[in-house]
């Protein structure tokens, strides 16, 4: 199997759709064989085809803690069914090397999608574990949308891309999110209120 390199933020594919996997062939399964290699190799906890110049609709996650086995999850042409709550997350990328950004997140989200084998599947993800912000960071990979357009707080993301050397951030690409943005809010007063 083959290690791939991963593009840096700035490459213009990074920005593109992804089109949809038509089949399963032993060529797009080597792919993710070489994706999940890829992505050990980098210490990374999900990879999205983009990021390696595959524009297609294809990402993987492993979310084990490191001293667990190895758990693969593989999404082929994934889509998000259901998403609620939110969290202020911090994340970085492999495409984006040392960098960690705030960013808010739904807490809770299920994805449909289909396996390696192309066996489709739903998976839950819930109180805003690891999983459930991997998913919607590898999933908006697929329509060239990137964790720092997601930024909670643009002047923190500013100073991070510009302390690692990065390209800043794109005015245009910037989400409004103020349902996501009221949500935190109001889980932030009740903790504060609770003493948390
Ligand atoms: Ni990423």
């Amino acid at each position: 199997m083959a290690i791939l390199k991963i593009l840096k933020y700035g490459d213009p594919v990074l920005r593109q759709k992804a089109k949809e996997v038509s089949k399963i062939s032993k060529k797009i399964r080597i792919l993710i064989e070489n994706m999940l290699d890829t992505m050990y190799a980098a210490n990374g906890v999900g990879l999205a085809a983009p990021q390696i110049g595959e524009s297609l609709r294809i990402f993987v996650i492993d979310v084990s803690a490191e001293n667990e086995p190895y758990k693969p999850l593989v999404f082929v042409n994934p889509k998000i069914i259901k998403k609620e709550g939110a969290i202020c997350v911090k994340e970085g990328c492999l495409s984006f090397p040392e960098a960690y950004v705030n960013v808010r997140r739904y807490s809770d989200v299920m994805v449909k999608a289909l396996d390696i084998n192309g066996k489709p599947f739903i998976m839950e993800a819930k109180n805003g574990e690891l999983l459930a912000y991997a998913i919607q960071h590898e999933n908006d990979h697929l329509d060239g949308v990137l964790f720092v357009d997601h930024s909670r707080n643009i002047f923190e993301a500013t100073e991070v891309l510009k302390a690692n050397n990065l390209p800043q951030l794109e005015d245009d690409k910037l989400l409004n999110e103020e349902d996501l943005e009221s949500i935190i809010l109001e889980n932030e007063a009740k903790n504060k209120e609770e003493g948390r």
